[in-house]
């Protein structure tokens, strides 16, 4: 067998194993195209969300955040070509009933609730261009084969900005926007991306220019996530403009897009945090997850699972460290008591925790703890004041 397939299955069977992803409706034999994140895989996803949201939105002056219904008036997808132009790829439902019935879809990208609403936000906010919108959300594609994990599923979710500029600037903004997702793409920890500059034959209908972020997943160079120039294809169609107060001009603005696919991301960092190494003559499997989006930041651990004493100040220690983690925001902290240490060492490195921490019997006496990194299995002793600043570094 080939060892890079390997690899991928040893990703799904961690997964599983684990809880981060399980076939959705498995007990019932799955369902092609559809997945289901258990607990650590929606951990790290919404960690992956709110870095993204951070980065895209909440840390500009220039973009507002959204979210729009799954299904809108059929008018929607219609007038932005999609009913055409992805006829077969397109979810057909029934809303209402009897004589009331109406057909419609579910939507096959979050951007067309951004153009929708456009006046809306515009009446709300009055906002002066360049401004964008930024909407996290799933998106339902009837793939004829989906494949590869949830590299291409039926179901997904898609981070994405709207960013509507005047239509000799565009090509700027989308310069500064490839340049911060690559950096995003530093952030989680994903490594070997890609830029190729799409050609006109393989653009969507609405692109006039399209870069495909690829990354090298095991089954081959593959898209992750796509930046595209939408012209002002999409506010056109749904007879939309936008007045300039100090041209003191009505126009369409233009739109540069990047699109990111949430699950091709969760995919691509476990795929580049997986390693398989030795420790201490053993070899063991660890997610080198950057500490920023790892589902768990740290594992409190009693040295002995029998001794009431040092499981009384373990659960004092982790209930402090976890009060501490909330106002600073340093994301999930546990409290370990199952199995001998080095089965709960594994089972930490194998979920990706940066740090797990040992209360043993100098604890009690002056208020040391050792604390363990993933990475090296290195082990320090460190003072419990000094604990946050330790696992915050
Ligand atoms: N609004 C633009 C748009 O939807 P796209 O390239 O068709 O563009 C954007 O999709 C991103 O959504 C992709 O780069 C990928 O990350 C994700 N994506 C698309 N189809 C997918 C599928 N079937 N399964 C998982 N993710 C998908």
């Amino acid at each position: 067998m080939n060892t890079e397939l390997g690899i991928m299955e040893k990703i799904v069977s961690l997964c599983k194993r684990r809880g981060f992803i399980y076939p959705s409706s498995e007990i019932y034999g799955g369902f092609s195209g559809f997945w289901n994140y258990g607990h650590y895989g929606s951990i790290l996803k919404e960690n992956i969300k709110c870095l993204w949201k951070q980065r895209f939105i909440f840390d500009r002056d220039d973009m507002f955040v959204t979210d729009t219904s799954i299904i809108s008036n059929p008018k929607v997808l219609e007038s932005s070509g999609h009913v055409s132009n992805f006829g077969n790829e397109i979810f057909k439902i029934q809303v209402g009933t009897g004589d009331e019935a109406v057909t419609s879809h579910l939507r096959p990208e979050t951007a067309q609730g951004i153009f929708a609403d456009f006046k809306n936000l515009v009446d709300a906010h009055h906002p002066k261009l360049p401004f964008g919108v930024g909407q996290i959300g799933k998106a339902f594609r009837n793939e004829i084969s989906p494949r590869d994990f949830v590299f291409r599923s039926r179901e997904f979710e898609q981070m994405e900005v709207e960013y509507f500029t005047k239509e000799e600037e565009w090509s700027e903004h989308l310069e500064n926007w490839r340049e911060i997702m690559n950096s995003f793409a530093r952030e989680v920890g994903i490594e070997k991306v890609h830029e190729l500059e799409v050609s006109q034959d393989d653009r969507a209908h609405y692109s006039k220019r399209t870069i495909d972020f690829q990354f090298d997943y095991p089954f081959g160079r593959g898209e992750l996530w796509g930046l595209a120039y939408r012209t002002d294809f999409d506010l056109k169609n749904h007879n939309l403009d936008y007045f300039d107060e100090e041209a003191g001009k009505r126009f369409v603005p233009h739109v540069v897009e990047p699109s990111l696919g949430v699950d091709r991301t969760v995919l691509a960092v476990l795929l580049s945090a997986y390693t398989e190494d030795e420790l201490g003559g053993e070899p063991r499997t660890y997610l080198k997850l950057n500490k920023n989006i790892a589902p768990v930041r740290a594992a409190v651990f009693p040295l002995l699972k029998n001794k009431p004493i040092l499981v009384k100040k373990a659960s004092e220690v982790y209930e402090n460290l976890k009060l501490e983690a909330r106002s600073k925001q340093l994301g999930t902290i546990v409290f370990d008591n199952n199995g001998n240490i080095g089965k709960r060492y594994r089972r930490q490195d194998e979920i990706g925790t940066p740090y797990c921490i040992t209360i043993d019997f100098d604890t009690l006496k002056d208020d040391t703890v050792t604390i363990r990194d993933r990475d090296t299995g290195e082990q320090v002793r460190v003072s419990l004041k000094d604990l946050v600043s330790r696992i915050t570094a």
